[in-house]
């Protein structure tokens, strides 16, 4: 059975959809909820779903951003995790956080990647009139957005959507592709999910 760790910022929706996914026959099981900003509204709704939670506040390390990464690295090297899943985790990690990691750290990005890494993808997307937009699971790299692609899912951009009707629309294929990418991730298979 492969121990998931899970790293927030903010509601947790995606980490929600992960948790609710690790049942029954999954290969995996959440073990740790893990957050950078101790009011994350994720870490309330984690326990609720009795999974252990931490959080590190990265604003008690202002300007060192390894220092906040050693902190986190304590309750997570503590939940001893096989995988490790950004959901909407917003701290950029350095290399040296990355690389003990690396082939086994997973991101969602609001982007169909390799277009709009980086952040106000939806605004990006519909600056660019794109008739399409969409979300990207990925394998986490040093390089901001740009690992190995594990999975995309593309929605339509309908006339008289705004940056956060798309955002929505974008949001619910998110909760749909990365379940479906750790599952398959998590039993050794490394083929990419395209939805739909
Ligand atoms: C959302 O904008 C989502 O697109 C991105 O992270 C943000 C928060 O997601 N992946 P969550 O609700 O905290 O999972």
């Amino acid at each position: 059975m492969k121990r998931v760790a899970i790293l927030i910022s903010g509601s947790g929706s995606n980490m929600i959809a992960l948790v609710r996914s690790m049942t029954g026959d999954h290969p995996a099981r959440p073990v740790l909820v893990a957050a950078n900003d101790p009011a994350a509204a994720g870490l309330a709704r984690a326990a609720d779903l009795g999974i252990a939670t931490a959080a590190v506040d990265h604003r008690r390390y202002s300007a060192d951003r390894a220092a906040f990464e050693n902190a986190l690295l304590e309750p997570l090297l503590a939940a001893r995790p096989d995988i490790l899943c950004l959901a909407g985790f917003m701290r950029v990690l350095t290399p040296a956080f990355v690389a003990r990691f690396e082939g086994r750290m997973l991101n969602i990005h609001p982007s169909l990647l390799p277009k709009y890494p980086g952040l106000h993808t939806h605004a990006r997307a519909l600056a660019a009139a794109d008739a399409e937009a969409g979300c990207t699971v990925h394998e986490v790299t040093a390089v901001l957005d740009t690992g190995p692609i594990l999975g995309q899912a593309r929605v339509p951009v309908l006339p008289g959507d705004t940056e956060g009707s798309l955002a929505a629309r974008v949001l619910a294929e998110e909760h749909r592709l990365y379940p479906a990418v750790l599952a398959r991730f998590a039993a050794g298979d490394r083929r990419p999910v395209w939805l739909p």
